[in-house]
């Protein structure tokens, strides 16, 4: 009896024992089923999610529209656009990851809210949809988009940092107000360049062929640059479009980033500048040191660089026929290096001097400056009867004496070096009062401010006049 008990006791162990073996193995079994299932899954494809359709799916897989069932656990929040995974049935399972890569394109036109006209590979232009709800809030023409050729569909935009970021594009807030003495040289621009813009019937009337662009020419610190601003900022009110645009390229900056690829860079810039124009908005585009990229062929200064980069702009500027309201306006100080076939006929042939002012645009230029509601010393506006204009008139009048009392000066003279006079002597004001005297600007600042700067004017011209 009492073995028998044993042996029960004994079997009952074996059994617990062979089941927990069999529980073991069960698992394994699991495991291994479960990772043969992993590998042996047939791939899933992806997809683009295009639209719902009731409870399926409108999606382009490979370039194919397919309308198709989806997961419930895959519903959630799927919007037009969205890379989505497809089982071998064909239903949507899950998401993916956005496509990163793609092909760029340039935003033409924005067409409503979620579709955009692009160009891309030269000038085949397509409507994309953009992803994302307010995506189209967020692009503008001109901005470079990565598209899906097949699916139709832009991501997001791209920063770009390569010749994008060499481009400044806010209209400028200057206009010509803020400009001093160049009276004559802005009433030449605006008819240049506003005419033709504003009666636009007229010249086709008069068979008259509006200029594609100026060439801005003279010493250094004039208001070359200060110009070109203002001709874009006014183009804006002229064409009676809220915008302009303003492409500046910089010369020696665009050659030294982009050795060997200037000319494909200068084809991007047309190329924004085109999509800009699309709308209708005036679009100025920049060169400023153009001596600097475009140096006349075969001058042997540089390298061989110009036998490739002039032609390029040549084509560039015989292109911009078709489109009315893109300028271009070049900047140099030294106009002679500029290779000849850019300032010929039908291309760059307004040529404007912007030359050092005399004493009356002196004047002009520091009265863009010293203005009536400028705290002014107290005892000269009293020696005026109170009257601020009449003060700042005797204060600019005894500047410009000081200024041109020497005859060398008027060959150093300059827009800049009169802006420095003014912020010098309001620097002097300043400390002046800070150090416990009275407030306000006085003529004795503005006199010792103007012989500072030309005592550095003159050593400046000294130095580069030695290097020669
Ligand atoms: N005619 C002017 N009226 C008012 N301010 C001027 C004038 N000319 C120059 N200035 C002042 O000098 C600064 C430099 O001028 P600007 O950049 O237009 O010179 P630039 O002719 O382009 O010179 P650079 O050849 O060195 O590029 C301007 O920002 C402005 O403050
Ligand atoms: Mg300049």
């Amino acid at each position: 009896m009492a073995d028998t008990e044993d042996t029960i006791a004994a079997l009952e162990k074996r059994n617990g024992e062979l089941q927990r073996l069999l529980e073991v193995a069960r698992d394994h079994l699991g495991e291994m089923r479960a990772t043969l299932a992993e590998v042996s899954a047939p791939p899933q494809t992806f997809a683009t999610f295009v639209q719902w359709a009731g409870k399926n799916a409108d999606i382009v897989s490979n370039g194919r529209r397919m309308r198709v069932a989806v997961l419930p656990v895959a519903a959630e929040g799927l919007a037009s656009g969205d890379e989505v995974l497809l089982n071998a049935m064909s239903v949507i399972v899950g998401t993916a990851q956005p496509e990163r890569a793609g092909q760029a394109a340039i935003v033409r036109e924005v067409i409503d809210d979620d579709r955009v006209l692009v160009v891309s590979r030269g000038e085949d232009e397509r409507v994309v949809i953009l992803m994302g709800g307010d995506a189209a809030a967020r692009v503008h023409e001109g901005d470079t988009v990565i598209i899906d050729p097949r699916t139709g569909f832009a991501s997001q935009k791209v920063e770009r940092t390569g010749v994008e970021a060499l481009l400044l594009e806010e209209v400028p807030d200057v206009d010509y107000s803020v400009i001093g003495g160049l009276g004559d040289q802005i009433e030449r621009i605006r008819d240049a360049i506003e005419l033709p813009l504003r009666y636009p019937e007229l010249y086709r009337e008069h068979s008259l062929k509006p200029p594609k662009g100026m060439l801005l020419y003279g010493p250094p610190g004039c208001g070359k640059t200060l110009i070109a601003k203002a001709v874009a900022h006014s183009l804006g009110e002229a064409t009676g479009s809220d915008r302009s645009y303003f492409l500046s390229v910089k010369g020696p900056e665009l050659l030294n980033k982009y050795v060997g690829e200037t000319e494909r860079y200068i084809r991007t810039i047309f190329e924004r500048a085109r999509a800009k124009a699309h709308s209708g908005a005036p679009v100025v585009i920049f060169f400023d040191e153009m001596d600097a990229l475009f140096r006349a062929r075969g001058s042997g200064v540089s390298s061989d660089m110009e036998t490739t980069i002039v032609p390029q702009l040549l084509t560039e500027l015989d292109g911009v026929e078709d489109l009315g309201n893109v300028i271009v306006i070049g900047a140099s100080n030294r106009e002679d290096m500029i290779d000849p076939a850019i300032l010929r006929p039908g291309r760059l042939d307004v040529k404007i001097e912007i030359s050092r002012p005399d004493a009356a645009a002196s004047r002009d230029i520091l009265s863009k400056y010293l203005t009536a509601e400028l705290p002014l010393d107290a005892g000269e506006v009293a020696a005026h009867g109170g009257d601020r204009s009449a003060t700042i008139a005797t204060m600019i009048s005894a500047s410009v004496a000081s200024l041109f009392h020497d005859e060398a000066s008027a060959s150093y003279m300059s827009g800049a070096l009169l802006r420095n006079v003014v912020d010098r002597a309001k620097t002097r004001a300043i400390k002046h009062h800070v150090g416990g005297g009275d407030k306000g600007l006085s003529t004795a600042h503005l006199l010792a401010a103007s012989d500072q700067e030309l005592r550095e004017a003159r050593s400046v011209a000294a130095r580069e006049f030695g290097e020669y």
